[in-house]
């Protein structure tokens, strides 16, 4: 399932889009100036860094920033949220990898900063969930809450169409190049229990509300619900659909 181009037009050449690694999309060149955004622990900072760019790590999460400036002292990292951020100085290219997704108070107020943050012509390369990510864990997790007598589970993910997130682009100031929307089956390394781990891990607000007596319970008939999908022999598989795209900021119009 694919949308849209399969090459993209780097500082280089061509590079496959398909599978090609998010840093080849983004094509750091030395000298640049590249924020990482929602960077975590910084793995993605530094494949950045890697490529001679001055990379700078931006994260909502305190304890994410510490220990991204822990594993990689040489690298700037700072707090903040991806929704209101500023930057004193433009940027050459402002990156994403698995983290736009997690920003859904206002997706629109977020590229609104990126575009705030880039010099015209400057990048924006990211990867997130589109729309069908995970859809089912999803319908495992409503028909367990609606089981259980619970409604439905507060969600905390934005997963954008394609078309969706070309025109929030657009709207947004930027030029699309690229836009991939792929399914990515890939394999759950968060724990032994397959989805009931996975819910653990990546919707803890919504265990949040459940009673603690009924969380196990309910967590168990997440993974029978799921089974049939997403358990094969060599184990459990998550149904990722991701959407990666790279834009490139208009210039000013007088
Ligand atoms: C799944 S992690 C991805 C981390 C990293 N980019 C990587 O590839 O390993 C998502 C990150 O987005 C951050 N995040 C979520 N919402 C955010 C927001 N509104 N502003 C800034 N960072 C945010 C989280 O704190 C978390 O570190």
């Amino acid at each position: 399932m694919n949308w849209a181009v399969t090459t993209y037009d780097s500082a280089f050449g061509y590079v496959s889009a398909h599978g090609a690694p998010l840093i080849d999309l983004l094509d750091p060149q030395p000298g640049e100036r590249v924020i990482d955004l929602g960077c975590g622990t910084g793995a993605f900072s530094a494949e950045i860094a890697e490529r001679g760019a001055e990379v700078l790590g931006i994260d909502g999460s305190k304890e994410m920033i510490a220990q991204a400036t822990a594993q990689h002292p040489g690298l700037s990292f700072a707090v903040g949220d991806a929704h209101d951020f500023t930057t004193s100085e433009s940027f050459d290219a402002v990156a994403s990898n698995a983290a736009l997704h997690w920003m859904t108070r206002d997706p629109a107020a977020v590229i609104r900063q990126v575009h705030a943050a880039l010099r015209p012509g400057g990048r924006f390369v990211g990867e997130l969930g589109g729309a069908g990510n995970c859809a089912e864990l999803i319908a495992a997790m409503q028909t367990a809450w609606r089981v259980f007598g619970m409604g439905e589970p507060e969600l905390p993910w934005y997963f954008p169409s394609p078309a969706e997130y070309t025109a929030r682009l657009e709207e947004g100031g930027f030029t699309v190049r690229l836009l991939e929307y792929a399914e990515r089956p890939t394999r759950m390394n968060e724990g032994p229990n397959g989805a009931a781990d996975w819910v653990r891990t990546y919707a803890a607000n919504a265990l949040a509300d459940v009673p603690p007596e009924l969380i196990e319970p309910l967590l168990g008939r997440i993974n029978d619900l799921a089974a049939p999908a997403l358990r094969r022999e060599s184990g459990w598989v998550a149904d990722y659909v991701r959407l990666r795209f790279a834009a490139v900021r208009k210039a000013d119009t007088a």
